[in-house]
């Protein structure tokens, strides 16, 4: 058995989609979709608003789980607060989701306020950075891998390279500017092979005339 983030394919530096289960001091669960960065094989952070349950119940427990899923269902009904439609398990101190590919249990190691100068969400909200690191991972699935959103921004801009030849001039501001939104997220949550492949199209789209 691995303890290791490599087992469910996350790579340092890259940025995951997940579901965090937390509870609070009364032992009620709650789920959210979170980003999930992987520090090494055995640290992860994340960055999470003020004002989120799930940052008030990790500042509280000082553990969480992350669920690795594709399921956009699950997603959704964590996000809208359909809890009820989850099959949450609830398991002494931890909580986590009966059909998620797989957990992994983090213990906090830091909490740190992050005021960003800088934020393409929201220029000076309020946010936190948690550290932590992974004590236990649960595969549920043989091939169970946690989900980067980077390869779907790639192939939405390696599809418009197939289309660039088509399109008239206003067409080809809005190709521009869907590029470069893409790369700006491949930067932020990709893997390294991705971020290669991006980088090469962005010479492949520089050729065939985009104003990048
Ligand atoms: C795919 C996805 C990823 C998200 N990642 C984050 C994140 O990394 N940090 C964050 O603060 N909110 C993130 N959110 C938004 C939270 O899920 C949302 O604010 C939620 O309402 C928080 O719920 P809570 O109050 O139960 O914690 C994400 C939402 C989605 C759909």
């Amino acid at each position: 058995m691995s303890f290791s983030l490599e087992s469910i394919g996350m790579e340092p530096g890259a940025r995951y989609e997940s579901i965090y289960t937390t509870m609070n001091s009364e032992g009620e669960i709650n789920a959210a979709p979170m980003g999930v960065k992987c520090i090494n094989d055995y640290d992860v952070a994340a960055r999470i608003f003020d004002g989120s349950k799930t940052l008030e119940n990790i500042m509280h427990t000082n553990l969480f789980v992350v669920n690795i899923t594709e399921n956009p269902k699950i997603y959704a009904d964590a996000l809208y607060g359909n809890l009820e439609n989850l099959k949450l398990v609830k398991d002494d101190d931890i909580a986590y989701l009966k059909d998620a590919d797989a957990y992994f249990i983090c213990l906090v190691k830091s909490i740190e306020e992050l005021t960003a100068e800088k934020d393409h969400v929201n220029e000076g909200s309020k946010s936190y950075i948690v550290t932590a690191e992974n004590i236990k991972i649960n595969i549920n699935r043989k091939g169970a891998k946690a989900l980067n959103r980077g390869i779907y921004s790639f192939l939405e801009s390696l599809i418009d390279y197939t289309r660039v030849d088509m399109i008239d001039d206003d067409k080809r501001e809005e190709y521009k500017n869907r590029f470069l939104e893409n790369e700006r997220v491949i930067e932020r949550v990709a893997e390294k092979d991705v971020k290669q492949s991006m980088a090469e199209l962005r010479q492949k789209m520089i050729e065939k005339g985009l104003d990048l």
